[in-house]
């Protein structure tokens, strides 16, 4: 009877505490769509690399996704980096350390350990919050040290007056800002989908050998299976 009592208790617990996890959104990115990382590639340039070094991936990958070198010269390479260069900013880590309490993380491989829905979820989840030293606060990332880097263009967003337990919380805005909430949703997608190429920018083209493999695997299995006919033949009879 106890241990009924002690499963039925476990089960609520889990329950409940499945419940004050934050649902993340399905970012639905495709890495096919090559002009959506173009996107991504920009926004990250102007608005994530000044702080996030993405130190394995050059600037010259970027024509894995239809750039030419002259484009990504001219149009995102900023100071004197070489196209061959990795890229990196000038952020010492004391500064950022003494600025933002961490040194922001090197996010070339960030959507294989935090995945896509996460990062997409994530920058859409930031919100004001005088409590904190940047004056910002994330429900994904509680008292993240990243202050809100894109809230010109999403808006300002608060939680919910009725609702002020973060694990819950709903935000609502409070300042609008350029872009409306279905034109944000769709301006992270393509920031989400840059992160994600930059994780293995040979994906697609890994992908696509995957597929020519597998034919020429199955033209030779039909081949093996005439060879094995002709070579049984006389015995089965
Ligand atoms: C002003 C500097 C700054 C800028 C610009 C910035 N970030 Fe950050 N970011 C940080 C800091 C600092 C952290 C570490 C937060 C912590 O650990 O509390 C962080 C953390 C993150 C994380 C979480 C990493 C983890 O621990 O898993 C992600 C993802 C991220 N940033 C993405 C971005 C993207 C995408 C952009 C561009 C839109 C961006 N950041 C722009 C400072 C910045």
């Amino acid at each position: 009877m106890r241990n009924i009592f002690y499963l039925t208790l476990l089960i609520t617990n889990l329950a409940c505490s499945a419940d004050t996890v934050v649902k993340l959104d399905d970012a639905n990115i495709d890495l096919n769509d090559g002009l959506s990382i173009q996107r991504g590639a920009r926004t990250y340039i102007n608005y994530c690399l000044g702080c996030h070094q993405a130190s394995y991936m050059r600037f010259n990958r970027l024509g894995d996704i239809g750039l030419s070198k002259e484009q990504i010269k001219e149009h995102l390479i900023l100071g004197q980096q070489k196209i061959g260069s990795p890229m990196l900013n000038n952020m010492s880590k004391e500064d950022a350390e003494s600025w933002f309490g961490v040194l922001p993380p090197d996010l070339s491989v960030i959507a294989r350990s935090r995945g896509a829905d996460w990062l997409y979820t994530y920058l859409r989840s930031f919100y004001r919050d005088s409590k904190t030293a940047t004056g910002w606060n994330n429900l994904l990332f509680p008292n993240v040290g990243m202050p809100h880097i894109l809230w010109e263009i999403q808006g300002v967003l608060t939680l919910k007056a009725s609702d002020l337990d973060e694990t819950r919380g709903e935000l609502a805005v409070i300042s609008k800002g350029h872009l409306n909430k279905i034109e944000y949703d769709g301006f992270v997608r393509d920031l989400v989908n840059y992160l994600v190429f930059m994780g293995e920018p040979a994906r697609t083209l890994r992908v696509r050998i995957g597929i020519v493999i597998l034919f020429a695997l199955s033209i030779f299995l039909v081949l093996a299976w005439i060879l094995k006919k002709e070579y049984w033949k006389d015995v089965t009879h």
